[in-house]
């Protein structure tokens, strides 16, 4: 099938181009891209007022399947991620069982195939069931299929357990996707430590349960080499040690998530929750930290860390709800209005950030909308003003607390290998 999408802008981080040119696909790669292109197509798509950015990229999201798929299965996942925009996403491996067998490598490959809805690509856990004690085999891993190794939902403790399962991540050349939280702090915490959780009678999780834990990664990633990629940094501090260890020539790359940045601890209306989520939302200077960060471009990537939980699980007080908030059907809208509205980015940061950094920090031939490459293309409406609504999402989960937010930008058609996976319209 060959498609022409026309009149819309488009934005290439890949060769700093942003101009109004028509895009022809044929046989899943981009083939033609000029000024009023005159050309027979199967299928054509308007795209005047649009931006026509690279498929986006997550290198953070929780598809909870195996085991775990009352919350989201990869189905559901894969359906979430084409309506967000995205082509290509990473599922961490806190599943049931976790991602330490090439068998659920497998699994994970296989089913998202069937599903054919975005790529999906297998994150490995760094020790065995998670447990932070033995280093899985990343070579066999590897050549099941994962992208990058992580213990996302805890820190692997044992420093030198982490050593040992960096050096091999450098040696195979695996980014290492590092959550920072030093568990032995967290002392039951459920929000922010600061005056908001005292006022709701709530234990606080303070900046240092992150920060010591991102030095200790940096240090490490200095030691061994490993390409390190901080997930969901929440705090000032993360943000000026991404600064300096690039400035010392160090291997690392930094993703803050759209409610770190959309969101502070002073919009926490009540102990609901959905305002529960691990980093928690931080204080003001923080948020306005990383929105700095992300402009100056100390901050490479945003991405999701789309985490489903039932509705049972969440409609509960902060102190029994689990973390996590889904973010693949709010990302496009949220960047949109509270980061280029804002002229804190440039469109074209945003198609780095969501997009061509993070196949960059994956080191994979995505990310771009150069003549011959893979047609994985994300048309949105930056001006096309809506509603959240969580009855809306394809994800199981609808857990977020933008639900009812009024947000502009808003994907109109998501194309996976030339083929459109998803349409607003349709
Ligand atoms: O909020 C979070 N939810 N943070 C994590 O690190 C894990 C994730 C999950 O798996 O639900
Ligand atoms: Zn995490
Ligand atoms: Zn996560």
């Amino acid at each position: 099938m060959s498609l022409l999408i026309k009149n819309g802008t488009v934005i290439n981080p890949a060769e700093n181009q942003m101009e109004k040119l028509d895009i022809f696909v044929d046989d899943g790669i981009i083939q033609k891209k000029e000024k009023n292109l005159e050309v027979n197509a199967d299928r054509v798509i308007d795209a005047e007022g649009c931006y026509v950015m690279p498929g986006l990229i997550d290198l953070h999201v929780h598809f909870r399947d195996p085991g775990l798929t009352y919350k989201e299965d990869i189905a559901t996942g894969s359906a979430a991620a084409a309506a967000g925009g995205f082509t290509t996403v990473c599922c961490m491996p806190n599943t049931k069982p976790v991602v330490d067998s090439p068998e659920t490598v497998t699994y994970i490959v296989e089913k998202a195939k069937e599903a054919g809805l975005t790529n999906v690509l297998p994150v490995g856990a760094v020790t065995k069931g998670m447990l932070g004690k033995e280093v899985n085999d990343f070579e066999a891993l590897k050549k099941a299929g994962i992208c990058a190794i992580s213990e996302d939902g805890k820190s692997v403790m044992d420093s030198a357990v982490y050593r040992k399962a960096m050096k091999e991540a450098a040696r195979l050349g695996l980014p290492v996707m590092a959550h920072c939280e030093d568990i032995n702090l967290v002392e039951g915490g459920v929000m922010n430590m600061d005056a908001k959780a005292e006022a709701l009678g709530l234990k606080g999780i303070s900046n240092a349960v992150e920060d010591i834990i991102a030095a200790r990664d940096i240090l490490l990633a200095k030691e061994t080499g490993a390409k390190l990629h901080l997930c969901h940094c929440s705090t000032r501090d993360s943000v000026t040690m991404i600064q300096e260890a690039k400035a010392d020539g160090i291997d690392v790359t930094g993703e803050v998530c759209p409610h770190h940045f959309s969101m502070c601890t002073e919009d926490i209306t009540a102990n609901e929750g959905n305002f529960k989520m691990n980093p928690p939302l931080r204080e003001r200077e923080d948020m306005e930290t990383l929105v700095q960060g992300l402009h100056d471009n100390v901050m490479d990537v945003i991405s999701t860390d789309h985490a489903p939980h039932s509705a049972e699980e969440k409609n509960q007080v902060m102190e029994k709800s689990p973390f996590g908030i889904v973010g693949l059907e709010t990302s496009v809208a949220l960047t949109m209005t509270n980061l280029v509205k804002t002229g804190k980015l440039t469109p074209m940061q945003m198609a780095e950030k969501m997009s061509y950094n993070p196949a960059k920090v994956l080191g994979i031939d995505k990310g771009t909308l150069n003549i011959g490459k893979v047609a994985d293309i994300v048309v949105i409406n930056p001006d096309e003003t809506y509603v959240v609504d969580v009855n809306t999402f394809k994800s199981k989960g609808k857990n977020t607390p933008f639900d009812g937010a009024t947000v502009s930008g808003k994907v109109k058609y998501t194309i996976l290998n030339g083929k459109i996976v998803y349409s607003d319209a349709e």
